[in-house]
C-alpha cells in the first residue's frame, strides 16, 4: 500500500486496550477518566482478522500498544497468534514496564512475550527519581519498572528501547542519570518531544522542552554528540553517538523536526476499532462497524486502501492542534 505522497505503509500499531495502571500527566489526566465499554473494544479474534487482511496488503510489522497492553488478559497468547500470521515479520510491544516482571505460573511476563515471538519492547521511563516518577505517572511504581526492564533484558528481547518524554523543569536534571542507566544496561534510550495529544493544560509552552535544548544539556556532561544518519530503527527517531559512553541515543522530534513525517510508514488501529492514518490528524475511520456488519475480507481490504489513500502528508501538531482523543485511547 502506498499513500498519495509515496509513503509505503508496512507498519500497523494496534492498541488492544485504553486501560492503564498509570496516569501519565501528558497522556491520561487523573480527572478525565472514562473508559470504553468492553463491547466497544475489539476482540482478539477481530484484531487478528484485521491484521491478517493488513498483512495481505503489505503490513509486515505490528506493534501492540495500549493504554497499557499488559493489563489486558491473554496478551501473550494474542502475540503468539499474531506471529503466526503469514507476512508478519516483526512484532513489538510498547509498555510502561510495570508488569514485565510479573510472574504467571512462575514465568515472568517478559519471558512469555519473547516466547510468543515478540521481538522488541519499548518501555516508558521518564525519570529515575522515585518522587518525580510518581508525580509524572501518579503511581509510585519506579522500582517495579526497573525490575521490569531487568526482566526484559533477562528474557532476551532482540531490541529494548527506553522512551523518555521531554518535560521542561523536569527532564533537564534527569538526563545524565537516564543516559548512564541505559549505557549500563546496554539498551537504547530515546527522548520524545511532548506532543499535543492530551488535555491542553499539560501541553503549554511552559512544559515543552525542545530536543535542541536537551542535546545541548547532554553535551555539557557527556561530550559532543555524533549524528548517526545511517542508523535507524524503522521509525522517525534520529540517533546520535555519545562519545563518553559509546552508546547510541535517539531523538523523536515530532514538533521541531520539520522532516519528521517524510519517512512515515504506519497506520494506527485504536482499541475501539478506528483506523487512523496519522497520530496528529483528526481523521479516523470506523472499521469496527464494518467488521461487525459481516463484511468479507475483500471489503476490509478496500477499507484499508481507502484509509491509506486519505493519509495526510504530515501531522497537524504545529497548527494549534486541539486533540480529539486522549493519547491513551489512540495508543502511543
Ligand atoms: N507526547 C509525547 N509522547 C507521548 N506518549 C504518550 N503521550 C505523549 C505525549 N503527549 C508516549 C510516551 C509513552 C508512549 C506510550 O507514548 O512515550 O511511553
Ligand atoms: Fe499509561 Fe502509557 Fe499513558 Fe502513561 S503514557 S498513562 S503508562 S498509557
Amino acid at each position: 500500500m502506498e499513500d498519495p505522497f509515496g509513503h509505503r505503509i508496512s507498519y500497523l500499531r494496534v492498541s488492544i486496550t485504553d486501560r492503564c495502571n498509570e496516569r501519565c500527566r501528558y497522556c491520561m489526566p487523573e480527572e478525565e477518566q472514562t473508559w470504553f465499554a468492553k463491547e466497544d473494544t475489539l476482540s482478539y479474534e477481530e484484531l487478528l482478522r484485521i491484521v491478517r487482511v493488513g498483512a495481505g496488503l503489505g503490513i509486515r510489522k505490528v506493534r501492540v500498544t495500549g493504554g497499557e497492553p499488559l493489563v489486558r488478559p491473554g496478551v501473550a497468547d494474542f502475540c503468539a497468534q499474531l506471529a503466526e500470521i503469514p507476512g508478519i515479520e516483526d512484532i513489538g510491544i510498547s509498555t510502561n514496564g510495570t508488569l514485565l516482571a510479573k510472574e504467571e505460573n512462575g514465568v515472568p511476563m517478559a519471558e512469555r512475550l519473547v516466547k510468543a515471538g515478540v521481538r522488541t519492547a519499548n518501555i516508558s521511563l521518564d525519570s529515575l527519581d522515585r518522587a518525580t516518577y510518581q508525580r509524572t505517572t501518579s503511581r509510585d511504581l519506579l522500582p517495579r519498572v526497573i525490575e521490569g526492564i531487568d526482566a526484559a533484558i533477562a528474557a532476551g528481547f532482540q531490541s529494548i528501547k527506553l522512551n523518555c518524554v521531554l518535560m521542561k523543569h523536569q527532564t533537564e536534571r534527569e538526563l545524565p542519570a537516564l543516559i548512564d542507566f541505559a549505557a549500563k544496561r546496554n539498551v537504547l534510550l530515546r527522548f520524545i518531544e511532548l506532543m499535543p495529544v492530551s488535555t491542553q493544560d499539560v501541553l503549554s509552552e511552559d512544559n515543552f522542552l525542545p530536543i535542541a535544548t536537551a542535546k545541548k544539556l547532554i553535551e555539557q556532561t557527556h561530550g559532543k554528540l555524533v549524528p548517526q544518519p545511517d542508523f535507524s530503527t524503522n521509525g522517525p527517531a534520529l540517533y546520535h553517538l555519545v562519545p563518553a559512553t559509546g552508546q547510541r541515543i535517539g531523538f523523536i522530534g515530532a514538533m521541531t523536526n520539520l522532516h519528521f513525517c517524510e519517512s512515515c510508514n504506519k497506520l494506527r488501529l485504536t482499541c475501539d476499532g478506528k483506523l487512523r492514518p496519522c497520530l496528529g490528524s483528526y481523521l479516523e475511520f470506523d472499521l469496527r462497524s464494518v467488521i461487525r456488519s459481516g463484511c468479507d475480507d475483500a471489503e476490509l481490504a478496500a477499507f484499508f486502501r481507502n484509509v491509506v489513500a486519505r493519509k495526510p502528508k504530515e501531522h497537524d501538531f504545529r497548527h494549534n492542534y486541539q486533540p480529539n482523543r486522549r493519547m491513551i485511547a489512540i495508543g502511543g
